[in-house]
């Protein structure tokens, strides 16, 4: 599986990724929102290692795949499709904090868009963010997703209750392009 984009290849995960996934993977700032980390090395280890594995399920329900650089093969952070039900999707991103804010992570969620409907076939794709991602919301409705509620205390981890915000996009607004709304109708 590879995409490619304006300025981005996504490809599949390999073993020399390692340490360019470990750099973000273990930064508590990147995963302060996320169930898992910071990683310990041999947590990215395991992390990749099951990755690779899972090119190989068929039928394969779940794509985490590297965002690199199409210039200089530098690897910025991951992104993921996940086959989850009947036509429907969620999708999935993280990356290093040295490339936030360039608009990286829009367009490579806006390639597994390009994926899920145009390839995959699906009908709904759909993400989840805790409500104080603010750059995390900010990318779904930068690609078309709809603010779709606010799950309440839904999942435990770290030692705490934790709420999201839901965001989805159907195929028929995907390809019309329709414009996303703000979380909580704002
Ligand atoms: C959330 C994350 C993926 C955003 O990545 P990014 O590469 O900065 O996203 P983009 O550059 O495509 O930004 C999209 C928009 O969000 C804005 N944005 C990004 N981070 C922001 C923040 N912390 N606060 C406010 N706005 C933010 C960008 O400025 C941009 O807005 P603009 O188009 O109006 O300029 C990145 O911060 C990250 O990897 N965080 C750690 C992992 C994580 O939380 N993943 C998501 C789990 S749900």
């Amino acid at each position: 599986m590879q995409l490619e984009t304006e300025r981005l290849i996504i490809r599949e995960l390999v073993p020399g990724d390692l340490e360019a996934v470990h750099a973000y993977a273990s930064d508590p700032l990147v995963t302060r929102y996320m169930i898992w980390g910071p990683n310990t090395e041999e947590e990215t280890r395991e992390y990749i290692r099951s990755m690779i594995d899972m090119q190989n399920q068929s039928p394969r329900q779940s794509y985490e795949l590297a965002v690199v650089l199409r210039d200089t093969g530098r690897l910025l952070g991951g992104c993921g499709i996940h086959l989850t039900g009947p036509r429907q999707g969620e999708i999935g991103y993280c990356f290093n904090p040295l490339f936030w804010k360039r608009g990286y992570t829009s367009e490579a969620a806006a390639a597994l868009l390009r994926l899920g409907f145009g390839e995959f076939g699906l009908h709904r794709i759909y993400a989840t963010c805790r409500p104080e991602n603010i750059g995390s919301a900010k990318v779904m409705q930068k690609i078309g997703m709809r603010y779709e509620g606010h799950l309440r205390e839904h999942m435990w981890h770290k030692g705490a209750w934790h709420d999201s915000y839901l965001y989805s996009i159907l195929e028929h607004e995907y390809w019309q392009g329709e414009q996303a709304v703000d979380p909580e109708g704002e």
